[in-house]
């Protein structure tokens, strides 16, 4: 097993991606599995942030508690990866929202970009990429290849479904990149689908079949 890579075993997590998985579920209960999966990863993925002391009052007295020390970004990859952000930003709503657009082409599975918006400074923030596939490993190696030029230093990778493929990829390219996963499929297919998977996740989610 990839030392970079997180799998949850959350008997919840289990449970959602099994109704991911379902080729009858439909769009509604798919979205709202994609949710719980993305609130428990990113309670995961937070244990790595840095914390500051904070002076308050409660209706009492005055106390400390603890902020969160740096600006969290989140990206989801367009399309598939905007499932993933309302149940990130469930758990951390102080976070910002950037986005990069990048499609593969069906024939050469190459990504090819076509939208980027981020913040202009991350070189400072802890920044999650969000795409619920890591099939080939294509979209997410170029989308941290981008972010790194960005500035990017605290980076991390989250999916619902990674293919082994897919983990190697991206771990070979940049090995510096922690992964966050709900489940670790059993290979490619010759189209570039991820088996068992869940099929085309961006279609799933938007009803756009
Ligand atoms: C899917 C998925 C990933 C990419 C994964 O997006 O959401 O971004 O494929 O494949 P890779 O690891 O081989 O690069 P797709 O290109 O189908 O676009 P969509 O989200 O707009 O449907
Ligand atoms: N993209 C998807 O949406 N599904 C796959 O299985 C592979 C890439």
């Amino acid at each position: 097993m990839n030392n970079n890579f997180f799998l949850s075993d959350h008997p919840l997590v289990k449970r959602d991606m099994t109704i991911l998985r379902d080729k009858n579920t439909g769009t509604e209960y798919f979205r709202s599995a994609v949710k719980r999966i993305s609130n428990i990863l990113a309670v995961e993925i937070a244990k790595s942030f840095n914390l500051k002391k904070a002076d308050i009052e409660t209706p009492l007295e005055k106390t400390t508690g603890y902020k969160i020390d740096q600006e969290v970004v989140l990206i989801p990859i367009l399309r598939a990866g905007l499932g993933m952000v309302s149940g990130f930003i469930e758990v951390i709503p102080e976070a910002k929202v950037g986005h990069i657009g990048l499609q593969r082409d069906e024939n050469t599975l190459i990504p090819v970009e076509y939208y980027y918006k981020t913040p202009k400074d991350i070189s400072d923030a802890f920044v999650i990429l969000l795409d619920p596939m890591l099939a080939t490993g294509g979209s997410a190696s170029e989308a941290v290849n981008y972010l790194k030029k960005k500035g990017a230093k605290q980076l991390v990778f989250s999916c619902l479904v990674a293919a082994p493929e897919g983990l190697k990829k991206l771990s070979d390219t940049h090995p510096d990149i922690k992964i966050f996963g709900a489940a670790l499929d059993r290979q490619l297919n010759d189209k570039g689908y991820i088996l068992p998977g869940l099929g085309d996740a961006g279609d799933r989610t938007f009803g756009t079949f």
